[in-house]
């Protein structure tokens, strides 16, 4: 890699991964859905959002250690669960020794292309994603074995609708890495020759199976068979919520949720944790923002479980907005994406280590010694901001009509 590879901002690592990655993946990586309305909302909300700095008294130091579902960290920022990492021969486990060596959690998604017992060994601090898909006695096998793995939480995702349409077009992904399929991506290959070079030096070609879903004893089944199953499994209730709930005796986080009455419900299914969350806008378009959502969530969720944000997070003023309305640390998706698109493990590492910098610098700003310090006034929210939806009401009480 050149002398030049750091970056400065996440903006930069973004425009690195499109030149580095070939059109395809790029796009991917990229996703959205149909008109983008919620991909986009979600980064331009952190934008209408402002501060209200000091010039005096500021901290001389500032503190950004928290927790997170029992886990210490050194920064509020974990690494959100994004399937197949592909996008660099190392993959997962490159993205979870990046976190390991700035201190934070690995979220690694049920569709990840590295077998979680190796990304556990690159990262102890990792929580494994589940979608809601198969027979409960496949679920159960899965939980089984991430837990024999030894990660430390697991969260389950439940905001996916199936619907892929996107105005500005889906990549072309093939099943596997074929000779056929290698032919026909050839020509997008062949115009980023280093991101192939990476890859040809491993003597491998990018893999698209998903060992973390595989059948005891059988092979793992490529991306887009286990993307099948998951389409043809009956959704879930919340009552097969509570049950995966008490399969698993550990930290257990809920990730997607957008609604006040569903953050009720899984406090009421017993989740540790709740992250508001749209899927970074890859589901269902017209969903608002997730930091327009998270100080309604947070007020009705209280101190009953720890509340998340992910979506649209590429700064650290992004994280210092997001803990000053009420969330306890965020995640990141596309950003850590494009920093292992553009640098592997380092490029991980400098997007960290850009919103590390960012949060503190915003903290000195706010004349703030502590993340733990934050509040609503440090930030200047616009009226008609916020949005609330789905109804209120208090934890405990009986089930909405
Ligand atoms: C390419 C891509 C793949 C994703 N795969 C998963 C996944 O397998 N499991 C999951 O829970 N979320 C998945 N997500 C959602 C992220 O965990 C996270 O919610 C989202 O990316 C946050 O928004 P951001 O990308 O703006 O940070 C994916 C997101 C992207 C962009």
């Amino acid at each position: 890699m050149a002398a030049n590879a750091w970056f400065e901002t996440v903006a930069e690592a973004q425009r690195r991964a499109r030149r580095h990655l070939p059109k395809s993946v790029y796009s991917a990586l990229l996703a959205g859905s149909e008109r983008g309305r919620t991909y986009h909302d979600n980064t331009a909300a952190f934008a209408e959002l402002g501060f209200a700095p000091h010039v005096a008294d500021l901290p001389a130091k500032r503190d950004l250690a928290t927790t997170v579902m029992g886990q210490q960290i050194s920064l509020p920022v974990l690494i959100s669960p994004t399937g197949v990492q592909a996008v660099h021969p190392d993959g997962e486990v490159a993205m979870a020794r990046a976190a390991a060596a700035r201190g934070t959690i690995m979220g690694l998604s049920n569709f990840a292309g590295k077998p979680v017992e190796e990304v556990v060994a690159a990262n102890p601090q990792t929580f494994f994603q589940m979608y809601w898909m198969g027979t409960r006695e496949t679920m159960a096998g899965h939980m089984e074995r991430a837990r024999d793995a030894g990660v430390k939480g697991l969260i389950v995702t439940l905001d996916w609708t199936f619907s892929h349409g996107r105005d500005w077009g889906s990549p072309w992904i093939p099943d596997r890495l074929d000779l056929k399929a290698l032919a026909r991506f050839a020509p997008q290959g062949l115009t980023r020759p280093r991101w192939l070079l990476g890859f040809a030096r491993t003597g491998r070609l990018p893999d698209l199976t998903v060992p973390n879903v595989a059948e005891p004893g059988r092979p793992a089944p490529t991306f887009f068979g286990a993307y099948g199953e998951w389409m043809q499994t009956p959704p879930p209730s919340w009552e097969d919520v509570r049950w995966m709930r008490e399969q698993w005796d550990g930290p257990f986080m809920l990730k997607g949720v957008s609604r006040l009455d569903d953050a009720r419900r899984a406090v009421d299914a017993g989740a540790t944790a709740i992250s508001v969350s749209n899927h970074g806008g890859n589901n269902l378009d017209g969903t608002p923002a997730t930091i327009r959502l998270l100080p309604g969530i947070a007020r009705v969720v209280g101190d009953q479980a720890e509340v998340l944000l992910d979506g649209g997070v590429r700064r650290g003023g992004d994280v210092v907005k997001a803990l000053a309305l009420g969330a306890r640390a965020v995640m990141i998706g596309r950003a850590s994406l494009w920093g292992l698109a553009a640098n592997g493990q380092a490029g991980v590492e400098n997007v960290l280590d850009i919103l590390r910098n960012g949060i503190d610098s915003a903290l000195l700003g706010l004349g703030r010694a502590s993340i733990h310090d934050l509040e609503p006034g440090d930030v200047l929210v616009p009226p008609g901001f916020t949005r609330e939806i789905g109804v209120t009401g208090e934890i405990g009480s009986p089930r909405d009509a």
